[in-house]
């Protein structure tokens, strides 16, 4: 079970120790929520924030572009050093011209879907993608509550890479907390994102450690 911390509840004013410590922590990624004010209610940073950030951190970039037009971004986010961007299919851009872009700048491909998304969607492109993230919030802002409905969805994905062989990661994001991992795991989630029930904490190795217990637990 890899974990990824969202910066989306880390104190910014120290955005870079804060992604250091959650390293050191023993995160497995750092998402970068990317927000418009379009595509979703709020707003956060761009590929000038994740490029001074990169030199800084080792640990992959997971970039969640909740935008209108992701394909406007893949290239910027590519430069500011992004391992895997993940964009919405209810966005604007062309999904499988936008994956082939992002593959063709180096960078693993995600496709993400909102609540109201069915995880159907997301079948013909799953040969295509390194990871399929599917919401359990809907997108714009941390500390919501885990919506359980979504769990089938998750289920349907991971049943569906395992017909076809497929070593898809399958992320879930939004209210995960050592009561929810154990739910997204069992589901078939392989990566999850959490952002205030890490940043919340005054430890966040431990924090970790307890979120991944929590959801590996379940085994
Ligand atoms: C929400 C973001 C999430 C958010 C998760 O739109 O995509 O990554 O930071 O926050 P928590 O874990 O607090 O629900
Ligand atoms: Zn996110």
């Amino acid at each position: 079970m890899k974990i990824a911390p969202s910066v989306l509840s880390c104190d910014f004013s120290r955005m870079g120790e804060e992604a250091l410590a959650m390293q050191s922590a023993g995160a497995d990624l750092l998402h970068l929520d990317i927000m418009d004010g379009r595509f979703v209610p709020n707003l956060t940073f761009g590929p000038p924030v994740a490029a001074k950030l990169r030199p800084r951190v080792a640990i992959p970039f997971d970039v969640h572009l909740m935008v209108t037009h992701p394909a406007n971004y893949v290239e910027a986010f590519a430069a500011a050093g992004a391992d895997l961007i993940t964009f919405h299919m209810e966005a604007e851009s062309p999904v499988g011209e936008t994956i082939r872009a992002i593959r063709g700048l180096g960078v693993i491909p995600g496709l993400v879907i909102k609540p109201e998304t069915p995880a159907e969607a997301l079948f013909p492109f799953m040969e295509e993608i390194g990871m399929a993230l599917v919401m359990t919030v809907e997108p714009g802002f941390g500390g919501q509550a885990f919506m359980e409905d979504m769990l089938p969805k998750i289920e349907k994905l991971r049943d569906f890479a395992l017909r076809r062989g497929l070593d898809t990661d399958i992320q879930v994001d939004g209210g995960i907390s050592e009561k929810t991992a154990p739910l997204a795991a069992s589901a078939g989630a392989s990566v999850l994102v959490a952002g205030a029930a890490l940043f919340g904490q005054a430890d966040y190795k431990a924090a970790i450690e307890g979120l991944r217990r929590a959801a590996t637990g379940m085994w």
